[in-house]
């Protein structure tokens, strides 16, 4: 079978099960394809409140799922492969923050999205990549605790260096793994384009760059600026999304290897398979406790409250 054969038995199975496809952005041409929905964290997570489909399919990474089924806790909820989880969500948990507050009960716990659902029931408040500024910003407090990414924490502290922002030692292996001297390599090579980056990167390749932020972010200023070359510091699918969009533009990923294995784990066939196993078992389904649900919820309110 090819590939559009697969795409339109998609197509119409998702359409006769009354589902929605939601697909982060690191995810493959042929995915984005088929999905209603694409976008990053953040978009992501306000579409699944949007669709009115009985089904949502994630294609996208563990936590993704559960904070659509969070904000959607009476849709059923799926993840196209059970396999996807990202690193960085379990690299804390509860135990460990807890005590953190009780020794400090006045820092508020601001928690990237990236976190799960157990973890996010201890935190105040969630933010994503293109919302940490603006709702590190919007707390009325100035001693805050930012987990677990560290150089997300960073760029948010250098930016709003008024506020006392604790950092804990975490992060995304994929973006942490981008050095300067590769940054500099690929400035060489390609001196006419622009640097754009995620702000999970270190500190070192943020402070190289001519933009930095979010996936949509990063697609948005590409899309609108009037330059024409660009050296893209993220997950090598946003330089194939965007030459794929923007034909008449150049963008070369800042190395090959910046490749989420995590996100790359989702087929076109696990799509298939989830739509025809979600009434036998076959598919993996998030299912959460009503309680789980309540307390982790909170602080994902409370971001979308004050502005996502
Ligand atoms: P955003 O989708 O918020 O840009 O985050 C990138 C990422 O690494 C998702 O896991
Ligand atoms: Fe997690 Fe990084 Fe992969 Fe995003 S890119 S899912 S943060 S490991």
């Amino acid at each position: 079978m090819t590939v559009r054969e697969l795409q339109d038995k998609i197509i119409k199975l998702k359409k006769e099960t009354d589902t929605a496809i939601l697909a982060h952005s690191y995810q493959a041409r042929e995915i984005v394809e088929i999905a209603d929905f694409t976008g990053d964290s953040y978009k992501l997570s306000v579409d699944a409140t949007r669709t009115d489909a009985k089904n949502i399919i994630f294609c996208g990474v563990h936590f993704m799922a559960e904070t659509a089924k969070m904000l959607s806790p009476q849709k059923r909820v799926f993840l196209a492969n059970k396999n996807a989880g990202c690193p960085m969500a379990e690299q804390m948990d509860k135990e460990l923050i807890s005590q953190l507050r009780e020794m400090e009960p006045d820092r508020t716990v601001v928690a990237y999205i990236n976190t799960t659902a157990s973890l996010k029931t201890v935190c105040d408040v969630c933010v994503t990549s293109s919302s940490a500024l603006r709702i590190v910003k919007a707390l009325d407090t100035d001693k805050i605790l930012f987990i677990p990414d560290c150089n997300l924490g960073s760029w948010v502290k250098e930016q709003i260096p008024e506020k006392d922002i604790k950092l804990l030692h975490g992060g995304c292996p994929t973006h942490a793994a981008i050095t300067p001297k590769e940054v500099m390599k690929a400035k060489e090579e390609h001196p006419d384009a622009l640097f754009l980056v995620h702000p999970e990167c270190v500190p070192a390749v943020v402070r190289l760059a001519d933009y930095a932020g979010s996936t949509s972010g990063i697609m948005e200023f590409a899309k609108k600026s009037d330059h024409k070359e660009f050296i893209i510091g993220t997950e090598t699918s946003i330089s194939e999304h965007l030459q794929y969009e923007c034909p008449d533009k150049k963008f070369y990923p800042v190395t090959k290897d910046i490749v989420c294995r995590n996100m790359k784990l989702t087929t076109l066939p696990d799509v298939y398979n989830t739509l025809c196993g979600m009434d036998n078992g076959e598919a993996f389904e998030i299912l959460m406790e009503d309680q789980l649900i309540a307390d982790a919820r909170k602080c994902i309110d409370e971001m979308i409250r004050l502005g996502g």
